[in-house]
């Protein structure tokens, strides 16, 4: 299905357009546009409250938009069937802001979660998948049987990833997936998002405040400002947009520290 504006095809795992999200009086978005290319990994950034979890919810379908569509591989979110939905999310992984492993499970059992609820395998082979992505991910094989409140930060996160991939999916949603992590820790799962895009093929959105995710692996940034996403280009073109916000945000001395060491044999010029 062709379109002046996108290109609603395979080649765009995510098309929104046109959504409004409003809670009462509250508008969070308007006329929001957003597209994104293949095999991309695309920064979201937008102060704090300015709608980026909500558009996440948005573009999983958790959240109903109040105007505009939202198309997954070319699919209207709108207008599908169970079945059809069902089809569609197992083509998607997650990681939600704060990471949001079931306490009561253990890491194993939380990875086997989306596996249960869409797929009808053999519990002895779910939790092999299970041990396979957790190895993925780098976590060792006595983690499988922790709980998640026995692992570290940097470890959920893992865990949390972990679960995002139990279904193989080939589109991946992150929302500050280095928060509250320290920069050693932050870096290597930059570097785990770089080589699990290279590996699986992924496409992944990652909502980030943080600079050096920015300028290390991604392809692209997307700002939310005023209600929609502003710009939606290289970092190059998105850091000399005269937007007041814009410049202030990449114009900082963390900014300009995150840029030297970017391009200081950065993540980015590795995976080439
Ligand atoms: N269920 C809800 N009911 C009412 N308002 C909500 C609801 N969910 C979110 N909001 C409002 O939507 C706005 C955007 O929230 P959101 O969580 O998307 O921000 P954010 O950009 O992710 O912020 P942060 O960077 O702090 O995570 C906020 O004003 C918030 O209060
Ligand atoms: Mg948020």
């Amino acid at each position: 299905m062709a379109d002046a504006k996108f290109d609603i095809t395979d080649d765009h795992p995510i098309v929104a357009k046109g959504i409004k999200t409003a809670f009462g009086d509250n508008v969070v978005h308007e006329n929001l546009d957003l597209e994104i290319n293949k095999g991309e990994i695309v920064g979201v950034v937008g102060g704090s409250g300015t709608g980026k979890s909500v558009l996440l919810n948005t573009l999983l379908g958790l959240r109903k938009p109040d105007a505009g569509t939202v198309y997954i591989y070319g699919t209207p979110r709108g207008q599908l069937s169970e079945k059809e939905r069902q089809a569609l999310n197992n083509r998607v992984g997650v990681l939600f802001q704060g990471g949001a492993l079931f306490s009561s499970l253990t890491v194993r059992e939380n990875v086997m979660v989306p596996m249960r609820e869409h797929s009808n395998l053999p519990v002895k082979l779910m939790r092999e998948l299970a041990d396979m992505k957790l190895h993925l991910v780098g976590l060792p094989p006595h983690a499988a049987t922790l709980a998640p409140s026995d692992l570290s930060g940097g470890m959920r996160k893992r865990a949390g990833l972990a679960r995002a991939l139990a279904l193989d999916p080939g589109l991946l949603f992150l929302d500050e997936p280095t928060a509250g992590l320290d920069p050693i820790g932050a870096a290597a799962f930059d570097q785990l998002i770089l080589d699990l895009r290279e590996a699986l093929g992924l496409t992944v959105m990652m909502i980030t405040h943080d600079l050096d995710s920015l300028y290390t692996i991604c392809d692209r940034v997307a700002v939310l400002l005023d209600k929609r996403i502003a710009i939606n280009d290289s970092l190059d073109k998105v850091t000399t947009d005269p937007n007041p916000w814009i410049q202030e945000y990449f114009g900082g001395p963390r900014s300009r520290a995150a840029a030297v060491a970017g391009n200081r044999g950065g993540l980015k010029e590795s995976k080439k």
